[in-house]
């Protein structure tokens, strides 16, 4: 079914996520706009280079803190917000910028759609708000009440703030619980990238609770088909997992990475760490049965991908 052309606006549209959601969106024909404060969470450069390449297909990037939004630009239809302090372990030394942009950030964000008739909004929110769960796969409906890090803590709170704003003023929105979404263009603060970094420069790469870890790690192309598919459908709230439904063991994932970047990992095993969870696993089931969502791209597949860009990118990753 073709779409009706739309105009979205993308926050943290020079981040990962929003880089790759931007690119999509522009190529199908919609019009694009985005802002992002560039901060130095991680290399700005990056960040810019995503930018310059938005730019390049037609994108209207923005440098602009969401706390600073009094108005969303003129006709837009729809708001993907996805900046965000990410990052679970910066979230245990580093807690203000968690309130500034998560808590703070985002009710700007929610105060410029209740100004603006008609706007849709789908949010990015993470597969950490199911905390320490142990009943897998995770489902929508299971708690998510017991947060083990404040940025977890933050992304519930997102939530529940766009729930009110939604029963207060009947703002269609879709929360998007992203479950380690990995890829091209990637973020050099998460374990695959600094992975394929220490390899490479043969720098032992810290494997913590010994390597006994799973993830359910999802291709970026299939968290923009999901993401894609959750805004053409947006109505009422609604909050969906986009996971891959596949958990792979942290060990399987450094084997792949060895396999791709032609290179030995020199693991150096420590205990768990504060924060972090030992499984996730998403039930996609509801994701599905709503608007087709159907992740296709293997681990093996995606570190392929991701290991070829990265061999051939090293000169955008200077900070
Ligand atoms: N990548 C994942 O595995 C994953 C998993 C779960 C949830 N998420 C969520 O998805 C969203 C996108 O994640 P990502 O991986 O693209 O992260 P990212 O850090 O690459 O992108 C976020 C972007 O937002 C910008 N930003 C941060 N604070 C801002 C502010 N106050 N004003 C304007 N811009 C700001 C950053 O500069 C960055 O470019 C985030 O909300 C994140 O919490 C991501």
């Amino acid at each position: 079914m073709k779409s009706q052309k739309k105009i979205v606006f993308i926050t943290g549209v020079a981040g990962f996520i929003g880089f790759h959601l931007a690119s999509f969106l522009i190529k199908r024909g919609d019009y694009v706009i985005g802002c992002d404060n560039f901060n130095n969470y991680y290399s700005p450069n990056l960040k810019k280079k995503r930018a310059a390449h938005l730019r390049s297909l037609g994108v209207d990037v923005i440098e602009q803190d969401i706390q600073t939004l009094m108005s969303l630009p003129e006709n837009v239809s729809h708001v993907v917000h996805l900046a965000a302090q990410a990052g679970v372990r910066y979230s245990i030394t580093h807690p203000q910028p968690y309130a500034d942009s998560n808590l703070d950030g985002f009710l700007k964000v929610l105060e410029c759609c209740r100004h603006t008739p008609n706007v849709k909004l789908i949010f990015a929110s993470s597969s950490s708000v199911y905390g320490g769960n142990t009943k897998t796969p995770f489902s929508e409906t299971d708690p998510t009440d017991s947060p083990v890090s404040l940025y977890a803590a933050t992304k519930k709170a997102g939530e529940l703030m766009a729930k009110s704003y939604h029963h207060l003023y009947g703002i269609p929105m879709t929360g998007l619980r992203f479950f380690t979404v990995y890829g091209p263009w990637g973020r050099p603060d998460m374990a695959y990238f600094s992975f394929a970094e220490k390899i490479l420069k043969g720098e032992a790469i810290p494997v913590f609770n010994q390597g006994k870890m799973e993830r359910d790690f999802t291709y970026i192309d299939d968290i923009i088909q999901g993401t894609v598919k959750a805004l053409d459908h947006c109505q009422g709230f609604e909050i969906y997992n986009l996971g891959n439904n596949q958990p792979e063991p942290l060990m399987h994932l450094i084997k792949l990475l060895e396999t791709h970047l032609g290179k030995k990992a020199v693991l150096d095993f420590l205990p768990m760490q504060k924060g972090d969870v030992k499984t996730t696993f998403a039930d996609i089931q509801k994701a599905s049965s709503a608007f087709g969502y159907a992740p296709t791209t293997s681990l093996d597949e995606g570190i392929g991908n991701f290991s070829l860009w990265f061999l051939n990118q090293s000169s955008i990753l200077t900070p």
